[in-house]
C-alpha cells in the first residue's frame, strides 16, 4: 500500500472530501439503504466499555446517538429482521413442540430448515446450493473437512498454509497432522512474507507449491487474511496448485464471505469453511457452513452422522448410511433452528441490498474513503512527527472492507479505551494492530468521516499529555 493519499473523487458534489458534507452527500447517493435494518449500539453503551467497573458518568448530550461501530470484521451488528425471525421461531416451538419438525406455519419445517439459508448463501459463495451445507462451527468444520480431504500417504503428506494464519487454523492443522502420527516439522509448510514485506505474495505461494508440489496433499489458506485484511488470489492459487498436481485446495473464508464476492465453483476450489458472525451478521457464535465442490462428490466424509443421511430415508433409521447428495452428506447433527433462522434472516438483508456485488461496490468506496481520510488527516509531514501508524492492508482490489493500521508505538489497548470514550468501536489485536472495518450494510460515509475525526482528536490529545 502506498503511503501517500490517493485522490477521492465523485462527480456531483461541490464539497471537498475533507468536509463532512461531502460524506453526507456520498451517503445520499449510495444505492444501499439497509442501515436502518440494523441496531447500532449507542454511544453510552460503548463509553461504558472503557470504564466497566466505574459508575456511569453524567450523561453526555450525544449518549443516545449511534456509536461509530467499525468491528463488523469481528462481530456483525444485529439485523432487526433476525429479532423477528427468532421470536417467530420461539412461538412455533412453544405452540407446536415436536410437530414443528414437519409442520410449520412459515413453511420451513425444521427438518429442512437450512434449505432457505443454503439457497440464499450460494450466490455469496459462487457455489451450487448442493455444494453448500449449513452446519456446526468453523473450527470443527475445518476438522471435518480435513478428516475427509487429508489422507496422507508416504508420498503425499504435506500441507501448505501461511505463517501467521488465525491460531485456530494452525491448531487444527497441527492436531490433524499429529492425529495421523506425523511430525508437523516434516509436514507443515508455512509461507511467510518476504523480508520487509507486510503480506505474502502470490509468487511466494507459487514458489512454495513449486518446491513441495509432489509431496503436498492439501493447500489451505485464509481467503482474506484475518490480521492484515489481504485478499488472496484464490482463483490463481487453486489453478496453480492443481496444475502442479496438488490434489486438494481449500480455504478458510471467515473474513471473506459477505465481504467480497466469491466464485468457489468456477475457481474449482475443492472445499471451504466459514463462520457467519462477521460480515454475514448472523449473531455471536452463529451457525457456520462448508462448501464441497461437486467434483468431489466421491470424497467420503471422515465422520458420519444421521443428518448427513439422505433426507428422504433418514427417518427409516436403518443404521446403514446413505449419504445426502453433495455437501449435505458432511453434516452430522440436526442444526440449531434458532441459529439457522437467524442466518436466513440476515442473508435476506443481503438480498434486499441487491446482492454481494452491490455491497462490495459500496464497500470499496467506503474503504477507499477511509484510506483517503486517514492519509490526509494524518499527513506524514505533519509538524511534530511522523504518522503514528502504517496501513498494512494492500491496495484494492486485494483488500475487502477492512484496513489494518499497525501502530508504530504499540499500545493499542490504551488507544482502544480512548476510542471507546468517544463512542468508537474498532477491533484491536495486541500489541500493535487496529482493524477498522466499514461494513457497507450499516456503516455510512459520515461514519467514516466521524471515525477519522475522532481518531485524530484522540491522537492529538494524547500527544499533548
Ligand atoms: C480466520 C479464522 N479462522 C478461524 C476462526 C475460529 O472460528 P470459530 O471460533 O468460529 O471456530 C476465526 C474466528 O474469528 C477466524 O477469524
Amino acid at each position: 500500500m502506498t503511503d501517500s493519499p490517493t485522490a477521492f473523487f465523485t462527480a456531483s458534489t461541490h464539497e471537498r472530501p475533507s468536509e463532512r458534507a461531502y460524506a453526507v452527500n456520498l451517503d445520499s447517493q449510495s444505492p444501499l439503504k439497509t442501515r436502518s435494518l440494523f441496531q447500532i449500539p449507542d454511544r453510552a453503551t460503548v463509553r461504558s466499555a472503557a470504564r466497566p467497573t466505574q459508575p456511569p458518568h453524567p450523561t453526555l448530550a450525544d449518549d443516545t446517538e449511534p456509536s461509530l461501530y467499525f468491528a463488523g470484521n469481528s462481530l456483525g451488528l444485529l439485523p432487526l429482521p433476525v429479532q423477528t425471525a427468532l421470536h417467530t421461531e420461539l412461538q412455533t416451538w412453544g405452540q407446536r413442540g415436536v410437530l414443528g419438525h414437519f409442520s410449520h406455519p412459515s413453511h420451513h419445517p425444521w427438518v429442512t430448515v437450512d434449505d432457505n439459508a443454503r439457497h440464499l448463501l450460494s450466490p455469496l459463495l459462487g457455489s451450487l446450493p448442493s455444494e453448500t451445507a449449513i452446519m456446526g462451527s468453523l473450527t470443527s468444520n475445518i476438522h471435518l473437512l480435513f478428516a475427509g480431504f487429508y489422507k496422507p500417504t508416504p508420498q503425499r503428506f504435506k500441507i501448505i498454509m501461511e505463517k501467521g494464519a488465525f491460531p485456530s487454523d494452525r491448531y487444527a492443522m497441527l492436531s490433524q497432522i499429529e492425529h495421523h502420527g506425523l511430525n508437523p516439522v516434516d509436514v507443515l509448510v508455512e509461507v511467510t512474507p518476504a523480508p520487509g514485506e507486510k503480506t505474502i505474495s502470490l509468487d511466494q505461494i507459487k514458489r512454495a507449491i513449486d518446491h513441495h508440489a509432489n509431496e503436498t496433499a492439501v493447500v489451505f489458506f485464509g481467503g482474506v487474511q484475518y490480521l492484515t485484511g489481504q485478499v488472496l488470489d484464490m482463483a490463481s492459487i487453486t489453478a496453480y496448485a492443481k496444475h502442479k498436481g496438488v490434489p486438494y485446495v481449500g480455504f478458510d473464508l471467515a473474513h471473506a464471505v459477505g465481504n467480497i464476492p466469491l466464485e468457489l465453483h468456477a475457481w474449482n476450489v475443492d472445499f471451504a469453511a466459514w463462520c457467519s458472525y462477521k460480515y454475514l451478521n448472523a449473531g455471536p457464535g452463529g451457525i457456520a457452513g462448508i462448501f464441497v465442490h461437486e467434483a468431489n462428490k466421491d470424497v467420503t466424509p471422515g465422520f458420519r452422522g444421521w443428518w448427513g443421511h439422505e433426507t428422504g430415508t433418514r427417518f427409516e433409521m436403518t443404521g446403514e448410511f446413505v449419504g445426502e447428495e453433495g455437501a449435505g452428506k458432511w453434516r452430522l447433527s440436526n442444526p440449531s433452528v434458532v441459529d439457522v433462522v437467524a442466518l436466513e434472516a440476515s442473508l435476506r438483508v443481503f438480498k434486499e441490498a441487491g446482492g454481494i456485488q452491490t455491497v462490495r461496490e459500496v464497500g470499496k468506496r467506503l474503504t477507499a474513503y477511509l484510506e483517503h481520510l486517514l492519509l490526509t488527516r494524518f499527513p506524514v509531514e505533519e509538524e511534530g512527527g511522523e504518522r503514528p501508524f502504517e496501513i498494512v492492508t494492500p491496495e484494492a482490489p486485494w483488500r475487502g472492507q477492512q484496513l489494518s493500521l499497525r501502530w508504530k508505538e504499540g499500545g493499542v489497548e490504551e488507544l482502544e479505551k480512548r476510542l471507546f470514550r468517544e463512542g468508537v468501536v474498532v477491533d484491536t489485536r495486541r500489541p500493535d494492530v487496529v482493524r477498522v472495518s466499514p461494513a457497507p450494510l450499516y456503516n455510512s460515509f459520515a461514519d467514516v468521516w466521524d471515525f477519522v475525526d475522532a481518531l485524530k482528536k484522540v491522537v492529538d490529545a494524547e500527544k499533548k499529555q
